[in-house]
């Protein structure tokens, strides 16, 4: 089902910024603890993902969320990730149960399952268990596992995707593996937000020659067909020796 209208949290981001020029054909309601330099006509609330009144004001009405707000360094402690990425995504849920939005999709990231990355072991399956490389990625797993409880217990539909790194074009060769171009990151959002699947996770990268995320579930259960290949930078991005797209071993 198309929903009408969506509200992106973490609008004024690097991902929502590359997102928001796909997600055309709804009504948009935005937001962030900042302004976004470009509102696509969509109507701002500013401020934090844990104030109550807040995620009242911005589930009133509408039908879909697309959940990008968070901390998205793989470096960050937990201390600065627990409140943006655990409690603000179980408010976040919380609040779209209690408003009877239909469908969540939310930010989740190819550091959920990075150490299989680290291990060699791919193509990684969607399907497989959760194995995070950073206590980041193991906030993602977390969210994963919650959002499956709301879909579940509450009757919340959640579409988590495990964004790669998410760039206008790779710039480093530890993105090729796991680039996700703009073109396909907007396709896929928008088939997650019209799928005919209650919940599940799914990886989120382009058609990366030498990919490492098995795109099958994408295919099958989204009908996602990425179209764009880090293959064409090989050439041109700067040779960082690290080769991975998630976290080494230190
Ligand atoms: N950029 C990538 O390559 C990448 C890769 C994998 C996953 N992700 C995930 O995608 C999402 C977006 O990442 P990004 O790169 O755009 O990050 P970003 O930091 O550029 O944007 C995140 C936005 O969320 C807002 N925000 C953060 N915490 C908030 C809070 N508590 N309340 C309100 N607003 C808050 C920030 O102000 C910011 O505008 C994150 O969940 C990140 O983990 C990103």
């Amino acid at each position: 089902m198309t929903p009408r209208t969506v509200l992106v949290t973490g609008a004024a981001g690097r991902v929502g910024g590359q997102l928001l020029p796909g997600l055309t054909d709804v009504a948009l309601r935005l937001l962030d603890r900042r302004a976004p330099d470009e509102t696509y006509g969509g109507e701002v609330l500013l401020g934090e993902l844990t104030d109550r009144d807040l995620l009242a004001r911005a589930m009133a009405g509408v039908d879909a969320v697309v959940h990008l707000a968070g901390e998205p360094s793989p470096d960050a402690d937990w201390a600065d990730l627990e409140a943006p990425n655990v409690d603000g995504f179980v408010a976040l849920l919380g609040a779209a149960q209690e408003h009877g939005v239909r469908r969540v999709v939310y930010a989740s990231s190819v550091h959920a399952m990075g150490r299989y990355e680290a291990e060699g072991r791919y193509p990684i399956d969607a399907t497989w268990a959760p194995a995070p490389c950073c206590p980041y990625g193991a906030t993602k797993a977390f969210d994963e596992a919650i959002a499956g409880v709301f879909a579940h217990r509450n009757g919340v539909s959640t579409i988590g995707l495990r964004l790669g790194a998410t760039e206008p074009e790779p710039y480093a060769a530890r993105q090729l593996p796991g680039w996700l171009g703009p073109d396909d990151l907007r396709q896929l959002v928008v088939r997650a937000l019209e799928a005919d699947v209650h919940t599940g996770v799914y990886a989120a990268v382009s058609a990366n020659t030498g990919g490492r995320w098995s795109l099958d579930t994408a295919r099958d259960d989204l009908g996602y067909r990425p179209a764009l290949d880090s293959a064409d930078w090989a050439d041109v991005v700067e040779d960082d020796g690290v080769g991975m797209t998630t976290c080494r071993r230190p």
